[in-house]
């Protein structure tokens, strides 16, 4: 392996596993350190310009260094950081959760996704008195147990076994969790159906990463879930105010018991949110300290006022007209553009995703879960991201899942298409 070029990503690589804060997998020649974003543009040390394509990781929906978000988190830093009690930005925030979201009567605030769908699980688990849960094989919804359990299984074992994709995952955290096929009602309905007396929740990310739901798959898991007295999660730290700004819940029209925010809504700032009945969310209440379904719910900077500055002022954003479709209609852009370069070439790929998000999958197979890309050509895959990111375009090169902003326009969707055409040119 190359070493770094320069002094910087050298350091980098010395004091941090994998040169990277997590997730990136970049050869160390390929490795940069960032100064600064703008737009849909960000900087390394050397001064070279990528456009950006991974927007920290989803959660930086307006552009880098927005100025109504600036100028929010200036504003109120100079009146405190974090009281871990409630303050005006954090109520704000709250209510205006309570009206955009269509499950949520209440709401309690963390710091990130991983603890939001961890929090949500906890509050379905002490609600219904059971331990397992159901999620989608190939499904991430965080970096807490049951979010590395079958996430990216190497080995494609019988339903609903599971396989945890981290070492460090106890046998009971495995074991409480039943695997399905994402898209198979009819294999869902039988877990769900053998297992019933002993499940608390059934969670989805509703757009499975890039995978779309199958007509009526989300319904049907609404209805089996309620049929089996067995609550319904929806992770939406992707799709809440994304795919709309109710959510995929606004969206697809199918309303879950909970749901686990995240990304977006911090407009780049740390934030986790779990919303949901008033119901079971009130089971944290800390009066029922004690009680049998109290559940322990604490977050030293969940809710802290310069987030919930930012979120307010991405929120403000957001709710202007024609915010939604600006988005989707960058996003047909970015899909159709990339199916047009794909026929061109002749080169068998599928292009997933719905609204603003994009993934590519370099199979002649259509994609519906994790099995129908298990066979994809994943060396090509890595080729295509690091080509792509060797010419400019920054993005995470574990996955091919892309996310834009408002700050995108035109110019950078032709400049990802030229460089995909030029890439894909050359490794196929
Ligand atoms: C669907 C989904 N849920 C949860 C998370 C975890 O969020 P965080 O990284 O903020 O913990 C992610 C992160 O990528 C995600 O994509």
């Amino acid at each position: 392996m190359k070493e770094p070029e320069n002094e910087w990503s050298r350091r980098s690589w010395k004091v941090f596993p994998g040169g990277c804060l997590g997730e990136y997998n970049l050869p160390q020649e390929l490795s940069i350190v960032l100064t600064r974003g703008q737009g849909a543009r960000v900087y390394d040390t050397t001064g070279k310009e990528f456009i950006d394509f991974t927007m920290g990781w989803g959660s930086v929906i307006l552009g880098h260094s927005h100025p109504g978000i600036t100028e929010a988190v200036k504003k109120q830093a100079e009146q405190g950081s974090n009281f871990s009690y409630v303050s005006g930005p954090a109520l704000e925030l709250a209510e205006e959760l309570v009206r955009a979201v269509p499950c949520a009567e209440k709401v309690r605030f963390c710091a990130s996704g991983t603890e939001a769908t961890m929090y949500a699980v906890r509050f379905a688990r002490a609600f219904k008195r059971r331990d397992k849960i159901v999620k989608f094989e190939g499904a991430y919804h965080g970096a807490n147990e049951f979010g590395a359990i079958s996430l990216f299984p190497q080995e494609l074992v019988d339903f609903p076994t599971p396989k945890p994709t981290s070492a460090g995952i106890t046998e009971v955290a495995r074991d409480d969790v039943l695997i399905a096929p994402f898209n198979d009602l009819e294999m869902t309905t039988r877990i769900i159906e053998e297992n019933a007396s002993k499940i608390a929740a059934v969670i989805v990310e509703p757009l499975h990463r890039c995978t779309t739901p199958l007509e009526g798959f989300l319904e049907g898991l609404r209805e089996v879930t309620q049929k089996h007295d067995i609550l319904l999660v929806f992770d939406e730290c992707v799709t809440g105010f994304r795919l709309a700004y109710g959510g995929a819940q606004e969206y697809y029209g199918v309303i879950p018991d909970l749901a686990a925010l995240g990304k977006a809504l911090g407009g780049g700032y740390p934030v986790g949110a779990v919303v949901g009945r008033a119901d079971i969310l009130d089971l944290c209440n800390e009066a029922d300290l004690g009680q049998e379904r109290y559940v322990w719910f604490a977050s030293t900077l969940g809710g802290n006022p310069v987030t919930a500055a930012a979120s307010l002022a991405t929120l403000d954003e957001l709710r202007k007209p024609g915010t939604y479709k600006r988005l989707f209609a960058m996003g047909e852009k970015l899909r159709k553009g990339f199916r047009s370069i794909l026929s061109e070439l002749g080169i068998v790929a599928q292009v997933l995703g719905d609204g603003p998000l994009c993934a590519l999958v370099f199979t002649g197979e259509k994609v519906v879960d994790y099995r129908t890309a298990f066979n994809a050509d994943r060396e090509k895959a890595r080729a295509f991201t690091l080509g792509l990111f060797r010419n400019g375009i920054f993005l995470n090169p574990m996955s091919t899942k892309l996310y834009f902003s408002l700050a995108h326009g035109d110019e950078e969707i032709d400049t990802i298409h030229a460089v995909a055409r030029k890439v894909l040119k050359e490794i196929f």
